[in-house]
């Protein structure tokens, strides 16, 4: 992705979104396997040490998850928060250290007065924008959100998604938006990658992949949400498989009404079939 752009990982529940944003943060458990490559500014983040990477992390990356009470710590003030976050990464006075946290603060509209007060004695809406800003307040390049808005009311989403929005154009930070809502991505994204049982099945431009897809499962995800009137992705016949036992070839055969005996033997390699348009099928020529 380039700088300033934002991409949508959508696919169902279990699809491997999640794990996804945290390998790029290499916070995978420890004996977790990651394979292929990492690329941030030309450099594989799986070659990197623990050093490295605590550096990139939060200052050049950042994440934010879609509980943030899970992140917060109730006993600590917002203030101590952002001082912590701060201090971790760069050696800063604590006058510079309050004076970043206020303009985080209220770049998520935050009021300031309220920077002495306690994770509980906010709104859920609040405490997401309070995860947003100490995840932006070291300015990183890249915001990974996972799930950003998906236990909030539909008018705090969409003032978040707003703010969001906003942010990056001033800031000039690429967006990785994990997100079930197809809605959301069509709204927010400029790209989008539609994972499937762990891997990608197909990318492109939203404009592209919402008026024409190309892959199979990506044709149900659309259809389900016209015929249905839903946003939910939960509408395709069938489960996704456990990854732990992957199905043999494309990953998708069972699920999907155009498998041929092929499909069970091939894996199919991520093709592109129009400009900047790819796709993990072996007969999706028959689609394009
Ligand atoms: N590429 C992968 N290879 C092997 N296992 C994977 C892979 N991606 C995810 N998994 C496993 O699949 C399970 C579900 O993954 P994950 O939580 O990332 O899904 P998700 O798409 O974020 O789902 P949800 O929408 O419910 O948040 C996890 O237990 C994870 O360990
Ligand atoms: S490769 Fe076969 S099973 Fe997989 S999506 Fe294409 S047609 Fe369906
Ligand atoms: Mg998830």
């Amino acid at each position: 992705m380039a700088g300033g752009e934002t991409v949508g990982i959508v696919g169902e529940t279990g699809c491997g979104k999640s794990t996804l944003g945290k390998a790029i943060l290499s916070i995978l458990p420890p004996r977790t396997r990651v394979t292929g490559h990492l690329l941030f500014r030309r450099t594989d983040l799986n070659t990197l040490d623990r050093e490295a990477l605590r550096r990139l992390q939060g200052e050049e990356i950042a994440l934010i998850f879609q509980d943030p009470m899970t992140r917060l710590n109730p006993l600590m003030t917002i203030e101590q928060h952002f001082l912590e976050t701060i201090r971790a990464h760069q050696k800063v006075s604590k006058r510079e250290a309050l004076e970043r946290t206020m303009a985080a603060l209220t770049s998520m509209r935050v009021p300031e007065s309220r920077i002495r007060n306690y994770p509980h004695e906010f709104s859920g809406g609040m405490r997401q924008r309070i995860m947003i800003a100490l995840a932006l307040v070291l300015t990183p390049s890249l915001l990974v959100a996972d799930e950003p808005t998906t236990s909030l009311d539909v008018i705090v989403e969409a003032q978040i998604l707003e703010i969001l929005q906003d942010l990056k154009r001033n800031y000039r930070m690429s967006l990785l938006l994990i997100t079930h809502n197809l809605g959301i991505v069509a709204e927010v994204c400029d790209k989008v990658a539609v994972l499937y049982a762990g891997k990608v099945v197909e990318q492109g431009s939203v404009t592209d992949i919402f008026a024409r897809p190309v892959h199979p499962y990506t044709r149900l995800l659309l259809q389900s949400i016209i015929h249905l009137d839903t946003k939910e992705l939960r509408s395709i016949d069938g489960q996704p498989p456990d990854l732990l036992f992957p199905p043999s070839g494309c990953r998708f055969h069972p699920r999907c009404p155009y498998a041929k005996p092929v499909c069970h033997e091939k894996v199919p390699p991520l093709e592109q079939f129009r400009s900047g348009q790819s796709a993990a099928c072996l007969f999706g020529k028959d689609f394009v």
